[in-house]
């Protein structure tokens, strides 16, 4: 069997350290995980007033959750929370009321910081946030990356052999939740 993974960089920067990791963890994962990213700079502001309407960059976002086996969050902490262009894509994808596109999803949330504390409050922020969204998210291990240019390359190559390891040992977890979840909630 093969999962399809949506994955969401929660940050719009050119220069993200959060998508150097997501190319880290697309070329450590086991091959029966395929990955496509599910971009979040394209859309406006939520507002209810487009519930009745959604736009078509809204359509796209919860179709493309709706066709994912599992969500992955690989993204930067912003003020000890969640950066808001992530927060609103959330958002769009919870509605309208009765249509979120996160129930039930297998989910995991990662992310990297060049702070000591590696996104740890941030990913606190983002899990209460999925928990009411009914997302079932995969608890343990926990991925607090603290960001090195010497372990990174700009295309995702580890350099550290440890830090390779526990990013691998991380998605082949993931892989495996991603399993038990569908054995009792299979997608729609
Ligand atoms: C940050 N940064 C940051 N880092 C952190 O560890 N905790 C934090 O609360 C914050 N807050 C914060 C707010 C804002 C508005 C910015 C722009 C940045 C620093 C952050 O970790 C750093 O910019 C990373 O490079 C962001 O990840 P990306 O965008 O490179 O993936």
């Amino acid at each position: 069997t093969t999962y399809q993974v949506g994955y969401f960089i929660g940050s719009l920067s050119s220069t993200s350290i959060n998508r150097v990791l997501s190319k880290a963890l697309i070329s450590l994962a086991p091959p029966d995980l395929e990955f496509s990213e599910i971009p979040i700079g394209n859309l406006p502001l939520y507002s209810p007033d487009y519930d009745a309407d959604y736009p078509p960059e809204a359509i796209a976002l919860k179709e493309a959750i709706e066709g994912s086996d599992a969500v992955l969050f690989i993204s930067p902490e912003y003020n000890r929370s969640i950066p808001g262009a992530l927060k609103n894509a959330i958002d769009w994808a919870s509605r309208p009321w009765g249509k979120n596109s996160f129930h039930h999803i297998p989910a995991g949330v990662i992310g990297a910081s060049i702070g000591a504390i590696g996104t740890a409050v941030g990913q606190q922020s983002l899990r209460a946030v999925l928990g009411f969204c009914n997302a079932r998210q995969m608890t343990s291990p926990e991925a607090y990356i603290h960001y090195s240019p010497a372990v990174f390359s700009p295309d995702g190559e580890v350099s550290d052999e440890a830090t390779a390891a526990f990013l691998r040992g991380y998605m082949e977890e993931f892989r495996d939740h991603i399993a038990r979840v569908l054995t009792v909630l299979p997608r729609p």
